[in-house]
């Protein structure tokens, strides 16, 4: 897959830099009131009982602040986090030496949780319920099986993929957030709120058309503000206002809705190839040379949240905004 700069999936860049942004408490954290607005009763409800917090599970697309979040919660219950992935446990015996490295009260963070071997998922499951793990010492006739306790701890999963979780395991889970695509006007205040940080001259309107280009992702809106601000030290003043950033943004080729290259590709195609659909996942991927996972996970969320995209039972259909917003004219049936 190409490197875009509208994918909300993560870079090296993204990570280094999110890291020294990020908020630190549910204050400083802007948007998903509802799931801030939760997690702050449960929060607070844990301390006053002296208790570990539940497990908690994040899912939502990718670049949305699930692994912000889930440092905010470890601050604001006053313990460390400890991050991995399901893809980075491969073995029962890497997952064993997780969990019994935890301090008491700790928040565990597994990303992507979605991908770890159903084996280990269910080493999980007494570990989260009972906080204790069974394992087997030995082979054959002689092993046997030893049951060590945990410290408590709090689990924080994310996915992007909620129906990708098996049942038992999303059960598990106490407190369950969606994290939803971010307003203009919350991405907005994040893209001031960065530009402060970064000691970065933005007026509002330069920070709305950033805004409204980030396919309402946090990470997305970071990512335009850093390649804007260069825009803005070498070909500007350094200062980013509406005209800058619509400059720099159409160089980058970031259309007024964040739609790129690629979701052009894929939209026109689906028009020009096929009638404007219904057409199958696997025939679009086919015809612009993309994996269909990577369309799915990856393109579709977006066009689909903006109703430039339906899924119907016989396939993909473009609606007419996309007619629209490329000015092509609405063939007659
Ligand atoms: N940076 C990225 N996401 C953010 C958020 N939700 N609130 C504040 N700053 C952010």
């Amino acid at each position: 897959m190409e490197e875009r700069v509208v994918s909300g999936d993560a870079n090296s860049h993204d990570l280094s830099f999110e890291q020294s942004l990020r908020p630190q408490v549910l204050s400083q954290y802007i948007g998903q009131d509802k799931v801030k607005g939760n997690l702050a009763i449960f929060i607070e409800a844990a301390k006053q009982r002296k208790e570990t917090l539940d497990h908690v599970l994040l899912y939502g697309p990718p670049g949305l602040g699930k692994t912000t979040l889930a440092a905010v919660i470890a601050n604001e219950m006053s313990v460390n986090i400890r991050t991995t992935s399901g893809p980075a446990i491969e073995r029962p015996g890497d997952l064993a030496a997780i969990l019994t490295a935890l301090e008491p009260g700790e928040v565990l963070f597994i990303d992507e949780i979605h991908r770890l071997p159903r084996a280990i998922e269910e080493i999980l499951y007494p570990a989260m319920e009972d906080f204790c793990l069974d394992i087997v010492i030995g082979k054959g006739p002689s092993a046997r099986s030893v049951r060590l306790d945990l410290p408590p701890f709090t689990l924080v999963g994310a996915t992007t993929r909620q129906g990708a979780i098996s049942a038992p395991l999303r059960d598990r889970f106490g407190v369950l957030c969606r994290l939803e695509y971010y307003s203009e006007k919350q991405l907005t205040n994040i893209v001031l709120r960065t530009a402060e940080i970064l000691h970065t001259d933005i007026d509002r309107e330069g920070a709305v058309e950033i805004a409204r280009r980030s396919r309402g992702t946090p990470r997305i809106t970071n990512r335009l503000l850093r390649r804007v601000r260069d825009y803005a030290q070498v070909q500007g003043n350094g200062k980013i206002t509406i005209e800058l950033a619509e400059t720099a943004l159409e160089k980058l080729q970031v259309d007024r809705l964040g739609l790129d290259h690629i979701d052009h590709k894929l939209l026109k195609g689906i028009i020009e190839k096929f009638k404007g659909g219904p057409v199958g996942l696997e025939t679009i991927a086919a015809s612009i040379g993309e994996e269909p996972d990577t369309i799915e996970d990856v393109y579709e969320p977006y066009l689909l949240q903006i109703g430039f995209l339906q899924r119907t039972p016989r396939g993909r259909m473009v609606t007419r905004l996309v007619y629209d917003h490329f000015d092509i004219e609405i063939p007659t049936m």
